[in-house]
């Protein structure tokens, strides 16, 4: 099983096709939606209503180069940012799409839980805007108006065994005196609110703390004692963002590409449960520094650095923070999330993009988007590589394959809906739409299902 994953990913055939997506068409796409979507549904966020900045962020557009100045260094690959409907276009019909990681470390009677379908399902979501009150606004969806309900009533059925439910009882029994910690950008706090609404059917975690932007927080389950903490470190790197509370920039990220963030490395002793992951944010304009020299940078024309791409610093990130789990000699169970795919549709997210599905797409309907491919795969083949290290060290490494199950699911984003009641005063009002992150309740709450299961699988091993 192993054998046909090294086939599938190819390393260098990987690396040729990606040049131009990697250097020039993808940052061009995201450079923006990171600086909106990531950091302004960041600061101040509690069950009140809260205002939004205005969206559409003209500064960070104009100043991106124009595309075409990038066509001289690039091959028969499109540099243009795909036109309106990519999702859906074969733009990535080149690209391997069908992996099954869970094969790298599943004994060979499990099954593969990451493979599978959505199905309909009649039960209600385990909690609901009412019942849980660590919903951020901006992903509070039945709070904030979205009009279908759909969306609600799927579950993951992996191919070829059942997923049961979180069972938040059970989770917290197993939990006593443990503590978790999710750690990486806003998808993590996306994906540690859905967890503490699942366990608030059991008990009510009580916060102890939070930083002063309210992005890393921890609670106390106080009748389990179990602590779950998240920590905001959006690249896991040392690294130095000059972005305003509006996530408009003054000047390029410095991001030190064999340095970890303290804020997470520092605490980490203390974890017994990690899960672990990068994302977006290294689409972004950035100055690479390695051994504290500048190496180069992603997207800085003008610059006289070496454009190394994307995809140089998000290998070299996640071999940084792989090597560091493995070597520091905390025996934890980490999970390594995979890239979660956004979903806009009919545009970008500055240029109208939405995502007003209703119903998740089949297996072979959609096309993962270049990018995601691109994270993808370094993802699994770093973590390839890390896992039997850990193993040497009891390091429990595992790969959370979150990214194929979300892509199936366009219906899940807050769209419109990352706003309160956005067309109550006007039908056709213009609002940015939110295709990244995911409703709350909704398909994210999946991720702990998995989690849960395995915990038990290993727990059973
Ligand atoms: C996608 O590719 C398939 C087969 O290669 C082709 O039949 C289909 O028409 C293509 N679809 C689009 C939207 O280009
Ligand atoms: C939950 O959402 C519904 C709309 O679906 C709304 O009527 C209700 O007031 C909301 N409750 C809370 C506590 O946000
Ligand atoms: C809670 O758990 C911690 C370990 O995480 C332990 O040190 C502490 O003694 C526990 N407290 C109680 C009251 O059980
Ligand atoms: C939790 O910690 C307390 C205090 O240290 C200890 O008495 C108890 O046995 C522990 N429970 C478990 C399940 O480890
Ligand atoms: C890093 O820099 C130091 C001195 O600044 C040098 O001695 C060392 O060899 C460098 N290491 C690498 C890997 O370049
Ligand atoms: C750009 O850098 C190269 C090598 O570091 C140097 O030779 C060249 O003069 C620089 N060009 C400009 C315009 O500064
Ligand atoms: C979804 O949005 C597109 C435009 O982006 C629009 O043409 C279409 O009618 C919308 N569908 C629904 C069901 O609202």
């Amino acid at each position: 099983m192993v054998k046909e994953m090294r086939i599938d990913l190819n390393p260098s055939s990987l690396h040729k096709r990606h040049h131009v997506f990697v250097k020039f068409a993808v940052s061009f796409l995201l450079l923006g939606l990171a600086f909106r979507l990531f950091v302004s549904d960041s600061i101040r966020f509690s069950s009140s209503v809260v205002e939004t900045p205005p969206l559409v962020d003209t500064n960070s557009i104009t100043e991106s180069p124009p595309l075409s100045s990038s066509s001289s260094s690039s091959s028969s690959l499109p540099a243009q940012a795909p036109s309106s409907g990519d999702l859906l276009a074969n733009e990535s019909q080149a690209f391997p799409n069908e992996i099954s990681p869970n094969s790298m470390y599943a004994v060979a009677a499990e099954c593969d839980i990451f493979t599978g379908d959505w199905v309909p399902d009649p039960s209600a979501p385990a909690y609901t805007n009412a019942s849980c009150h660590e919903i951020e606004g901006h992903q509070n969806c039945m709070r904030n108006g979205r009009p279908d309900s759909g969306y609600l009533y799927w579950r993951w059925n992996p191919r070829d065994c059942e997923l049961p439910r979180f069972d938040p009882g059970k989770f917290l029994d197993s939990m006593r005196n443990k503590s978790w910690a999710f750690i990486g950008d806003s998808i993590s706090r996306n994906h540690v609110q859905s967890l503490l609404c699942i366990l608030s059917q059991v008990e009510q975690a009580v916060e102890v703390y939070h930083d002063e932007e309210y992005r890393s927080k921890r609670w106390h389950f106080p009748s389990h004692n179990f602590t779950l903490s998240v920590v905001w470190t959006p690249f896991l790197l040392k690294a130095y963002i000059f972005e305003d509370i509006n996530g408009v920039s003054s000047s390029e990220i410095q991001l030190h590409l064999d340095k970890l963030d303290e804020t997470w490395t520092e605490q980490f002793k203390n974890f017994d449960y990690a899960v672990i992951a990068g994302g977006k944010w290294f689409l972004k304009t950035a100055i690479y520094h390695e051994n504290d020299t500048v190496t180069g940078c992603h997207y800085c024309p003008g610059k006289n650095f070496t454009e190394l791409g994307f995809d140089y610093a998000y290998r070299r990130a996640l071999k940084t923070v792989l090597n560091f789990l493995t070597n520091s000699g905390h025996k934890a169970f980490i999970f390594l999330r995979t890239t979660t795919p956004d979903h806009f549709e009919n545009g970008e997210w500055f240029s109208g993009g939405t995502c007003n599905r209703t119903a998740p797409f089949k297996d072979g309907e959609v096309d993962m988007k270049d990018v995601d491919i691109v994270m993808r795969d370094i993802e699994l083949e770093e973590y390839e590589k890390a896992a039997p290290v850990g193993a040497e060290s009891g390091v429990i490494l595992k790969l959370l394959y979150t990214t194929r199950l979300s892509l199936l699911r366009p219906d899940g984003h807050p769209g419109p809906y990352r706003q309160y009641q956005p067309f109550t005063k006007d039908k056709n009002t213009q609002v940015q739409n939110d295709c990244l992150h995911w409703c709350l309740p909704g398909p994210i709450d999946s991720w702990n299902d998995l989690l849960m299961e395995m915990i038990n699988r290993g727990i059973h091993q």
